[in-house]
């Protein structure tokens, strides 16, 4: 990976033209403003980071936390007593945002007791004109926000920042190059999140995405397997590749390739043991991806396949360019190929014009493809998109008496099928101590599900053999063999 030593860069200079170097040099003069102030009050500066959305967003975060530690910022434990905040948000429901405003709001107390602290917002959220319209007025203790597009640009921003005293917004509506090698602090030693693309281009009608992240890109295959060698030197033996549309991934780049062959040549990378993928949309599924998945050991048998609604006219008028049948014929090929994959899913419930009946149709998907987990939403409006001007809104009462009947069907299928595992012996990587029980290690299956295990932080990072003695609807219970 590019190494970049801050101490052998002139601060005194101008500031470089190339975006990477540029970063860097702002990262040695912030580190430079860091190293006195500290001096001067006698303790470290201290960051503290929160993300509020998916896995891209959480990847962005390790990008974020490895910048703030080549500035010298060394991470808080708790929010109240960094000096340096930054919310990485999420709009792609409503909930997600209102957390954000909430948090904000506390914030207001921390700062006035911390005169040192600062506040940054950046992310999904921070691309929205009516968001920031809000800050502007109502949380005017914000220093710095930027978008999703110019995250690189931290240092920059902070500088300014730190120089002018006034509060920094720099929000850009498009993106520009994608820009590598930016310094990355992993939140687990052992497995890391790999961008392979960035943007979507499918607008679903009920969805934000493609308006706060852009349009679709794919990264080279060269830099990917680059830096995927890089992590693999540094110890990570599970990668998960990340996307919005991983299955469209490669289109508009110069050389011949696909997600199947990028997973292929993934599947080469000495010291990688497993590879997993998120998300696949239906629509671009191919035959082609179901081998490489079926010949490749270290791909995971785990797919994520987003369904969001059973009924096609409720699919068509969503956007989503596959009908129910196909859907099911999709599900019905990956298993045929690789017969002990698990599935699993995202359903929305309460999109405009679903009906009772409608409802019936995602019932019976669930039946159908008997999913070995699903995230299930309610429906979120979301201004800007098509789907929020839809006149046939449904009531609340009433979304939430199909929300409970879906999640009726799913939950019985996804015990049922946890059950199955008891008594067999799995591959377990160890993830983390137990939340609510510090000798029970957590670790995930190859298929993705959860299990609880005795043992200790030592086993943290390492593949275990782990019988299952116990299940339940979301976790399994089992012992190291
Ligand atoms: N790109 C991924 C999904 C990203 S968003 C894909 O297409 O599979 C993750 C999930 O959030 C979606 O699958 C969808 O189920 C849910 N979601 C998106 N927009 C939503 C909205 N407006 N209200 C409720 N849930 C939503
Ligand atoms: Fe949103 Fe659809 Fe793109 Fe997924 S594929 S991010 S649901 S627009
Ligand atoms: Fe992810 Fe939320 Fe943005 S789901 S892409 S962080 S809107």
């Amino acid at each position: 990976m590019f190494e970049v030593d801050l101490d052998n860069i002139n601060t005194s200079s101008v500031p470089p033209l190339d975006k990477n170097e540029r970063q860097y040099y702002y990262m040695a003069k912030v580190r430079d403003i860091i190293r006195e102030k500290s001096r001067e009050r006698g303790k470290p500066f201290t960051f503290f980071i929160q993300t509020f959305g998916c896995q891209m967003n959480a990847h962005d975060s390790e990008k974020l936390r490895g910048m703030l530690r080549e500035m010298d910022y060394e991470e808080a434990e708790e929010e109240k007593n960094a000096d340096f905040v930054i919310y990485n948000t999420c709009c792609v429901r409503e909930n997600a945002e209102n957390k954000v405003y909430g948090n904000l709001g506390y914030l207001k107390h921390s700062k006035r007791e911390n005169p040192h602290m600062k506040i940054a917002l950046c992310g999904c959220m921070m691309q929205q004109d009516t968001v920031l319209q809000t800050i502007r007025q109502k949380y005017k203790h914000v220093d710095i926000v930027f978008g999703t597009f110019n995250l690189y640009k931290l240092a920059e921003l902070m500088y300014t920042n730190f120089e002018t005293e006034a509060p920094v917004f720099d929000i850009w509506k498009e993106h520009g190059d994608i820009v590598e090698d930016l310094p990355t602090i992993r939140h687990f030693k052992y497995k890391a999140s790999v961008n392979i693309m960035f943007g979507c281009n499918n607008f679903c009608s009920y969805c934000i995405v493609p308006y706060v992240r852009g349009r679709e890109r794919s990264r080279c295959s060269a830099d990917i397997i680059n830096e995927i060698k890089a992590l693999a030197a540094d110890g990570v033996k599970e990668v998960t590749l990340l996307g919005q549309n991983v299955n469209s991934y490669g289109r508009g780049l110069e050389e011949e390739i696909t997600f199947a062959k990028l997973l292929r040549m993934v599947n080469e990378v000495e010291g990688i043991e497993r590879i997993r993928f998120m998300t696949s949309h239906p629509k671009d599924l191919s035959d082609e991806l179901i081998y490489a998945m079926r010949d490749c050991e270290k791909v995971c048998k785990h797919i994520h396949l987003p369904v969001q609604a059973g009924n096609d006219e409720i699919l068509r008028v969503m956007n989503r360019k596959y009908t129910k049948q196909h859907y099911l014929g999709l599900v019905e090929k990956i298993r045929k190929e690789i017969p002990d994959i698990a599935i699993t899913t995202d359903i929305m419930v309460g999109f405009p014009g679903e009906t009772k009946e409608c409802v019936e149709d995602t019932i019976d998907v669930i039946k159908k493809a008997r999913f070995n987990g699903a995230f299930t939403f309610i429906y979120s409006k979301r201004t800007g998109t098509p789907a929020a001007v839809m006149e046939n809104q449904i009531p609340e009462d009433q979304v939430k008496k199909n929300f409970n009947r879906v999640l009726e069907a799913l939950n019985p299928i996804i015990y049922e099928l946890n059950c199955k595992k008891v008594g067999k012996v799995y591959k377990v990587m160890a993830d983390d101590v137990s939340t609510s029980d510090e000798s029970y290690i957590t670790g995930r299956l190859e298929d993705n599900s959860l299990v609880h295990f005795k043992g200790d932080r030592s086993m943290i990072g390492d593949i275990f053999d782990v019988k299952i003695t116990d299940c339940k609807t979301f976790y399994l219970i089992g012992e190291k063999v």
